[in-house]
């Protein structure tokens, strides 16, 4: 799922599908959003629902369940940007992952790179986290520090993440479907 540009998306596809990883949709709730025509690109069917469209967040929220009945192992959140609620994340514990370019539990929320940039810090990061009930809350999958150097443009930072992040989310998708897989009854038998 996403809300945006789709670079991550992009490189999840491209990395993942060699080692047999199939993408069954991508749901986008941003009319235009540039991550739809990469979905279409390397041909992954794409959900496209509106919060206009859909009429309320609730009937936004009833059109993901439904995205969701179909079957899968994981759901990825790549700059997905709305919170989902508890009758989604709950029944998907465990299942629900997302990329968050901050060290968490620093600076969550949106707009963080700009936040930690303005801030001053001499670090930051990037998340790999699973998906509770609160905002950027899960618990942590694997974090990787990125300093701030001095002189650098937020544009030139942020830049960085994402480079830190393409390589830091297909490495650890695939090691959830892979441990998945070793502890699952139908491997083991
Ligand atoms: C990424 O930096 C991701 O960490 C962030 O959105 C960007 C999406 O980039 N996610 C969040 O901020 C979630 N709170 P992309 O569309 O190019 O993959």
């Amino acid at each position: 799922m996403g809300s945006g540009n789709g670079s991550n998306f992009e490189v999840l596809v491209h990395t993942l599908r060699p080692y047999g990883v199939l993408f069954s949709g991508m749901f986008c709730d941003r009319p235009g959003a540039r991550i739809i025509e990469r979905a279409r690109r390397v041909g992954v069917p794409v959900v496209q629902p509106s919060l206009e469209a859909a009429g309320s967040r609730r009937k936004l929220n009833d059109a993901v369940e439904i995205f969701l009945s179909q079957t899968f192992d994981l759901l990825v959140l790549a700059g997905y940007m709305r919170i989902l609620p508890p009758r989604i994340v709950i029944p998907y514990a465990g299942r629900v992952v997302n990329l968050h370019p901050s060290f968490l539990p620093a600076f969550p929320g949106i707009n963080v790179i700009q936040k930690a940039y303005d801030a001053g810090v001499s670090e930051t990061g990037v998340t790999v986290h699973l998906v509770d009930e609160g905002v950027d809350t899960g618990p942590i999958l694997a974090q990787i520090r990125v300093p701030m150097f001095p002189g650098e443009s937020v544009e030139q930072l942020e830049e960085r993440i994402h480079l830190v992040e393409h390589q830091l989310y297909p490495w650890v998708i695939l090691h959830l479907l892979a441990s998945r897989l070793v502890s699952s009854p139908a491997s083991s038998a």
